[in-house]
């Protein structure tokens, strides 16, 4: 088994194969800003893997046998920096203004299920926050509007007959690992304020874990987002800072699929830095106080 000190060179050819396969499989694209670090993460691949050249390195991830070293690449390519309450104004539009229109469209309909979709989720704190957001605005609106049931004592999370269920899902298996675990550090739980933590999380030793409570109504999966089969029925998908990392065409196919994966009326939320102005005509822009929706645009008949 050959051991490797210096870097193997990569020539423009291996580059464009790589590159290529990488796009084919998950979407990312590198250009010239970011191919240093694609660079960086072939190199340790192929020290991993005990290769003397990319070429050969591009055959084990096209052959039968590479389907794992192929992911162990995804992974290693994938950005899974991520917060609670990420985006507060966003956040804020979703709560008071988003989830409000939903649940009452829905009641109005006696149609109780709630379906989101964190897309690209990390480590969790996305769909966590989610949750978090959606257990409160549901309390405040009946709060408001007593529903027509009685309420059973103690309160539940989700007052019956709602049923809420929030899909996250990842390309990075570690990422989903960590997020099932929901064990979160003091800079972690930063941006959670006391009030949050004193409801939705127990201190165990030095980190906090989410109550089973809040757990339980998220689902984690793994979900490629260059696939077409994709989660469908959604009333909501956050699909924040993940599209950044893909070039214009896949943006594109991707809007396309998640208008599909929307139930009529849905919304999108995208991260800070994207949008979906020239992307896509089917859906309409709402911003409010410096936070940015999507919602789904139906054909009139
Ligand atoms: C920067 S994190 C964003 C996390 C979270 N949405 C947020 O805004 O805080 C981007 C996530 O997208 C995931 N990702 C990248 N490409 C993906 C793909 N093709 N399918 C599914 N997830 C992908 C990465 O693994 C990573 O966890």
């Amino acid at each position: 088994m050959a051991t490797f000190t210096v870097p193997v060179n990569i020539s423009e050819a291996e580059l464009k194969l790589l590159q290529t396969l990488v796009y084919q499989e998950c979407g990312m694209h590198f250009d010239e800003r970011r191919v240093h670090f694609l660079q960086d993460r072939l190199q340790r691949r192929l020290k991993a893997c005990s290769l003397d050249s990319f070429y050969s390195y591009y055959r084990l991830l096209t052959s039968r046998d590479g389907k794992g070293e192929l992911s162990a690449l995804l992974e290693n390519l994938t950005v899974n920096e991520t917060s609670f309450f990420r985006n507060k104004p966003q956040l804020e539009l979703f709560q008071k203004v988003i989830l409000e229109e939903i649940l009452h469209r829905k009641q109005s309909r006696r149609d109780w299920t709630l379906r989101c979709w964190s897309a690209g989720c990390s480590t969790g704190q996305e769909p966590y926050t989610m949750a978090m957001q959606i257990a409160d605005a549901l309390a405040y609106y009946y709060l408001r509007n007593p529903l027509p049931f009685e309420m059973p004592s103690p309160k539940p999370l989700i007052p019956p007959p709602w049923k809420v269920e929030i899909l996250a899902s990842d390309i990075s298996y570690a990422a989903l690992r960590s997020a099932q675990e929901a064990s979160y550090s003091d800079l972690q739980m930063e941006p959670v304020d006391y009030t949050y933590r004193l409801r939705y999380f127990d201190k165990s030793g030095e980190r906090y874990a989410a109550k089973k409570g809040i757990k339980e109504l998220v689902h984690f999966d793994f979900h490629n987002l260059k696939t077409e089969f994709l989660p469908q029925r959604n009333d909501v998908i956050f699909c924040r800072n993940v599209m950044i990392y893909f070039d214009e065409a896949e943006q594109k196919r991707l809007i396309d699929k998640f208008y599909r994966c929307l139930n009529p009326e849905g919304y999108l939320f995208v991260g800070h830095a994207e949008s979906l102005f020239g992307l896509t005509d089917k859906f309409r822009m709402i911003h409010q106080n410096n936070g940015t929706a999507y919602q789904r645009i139906e054909a009139t008949i």
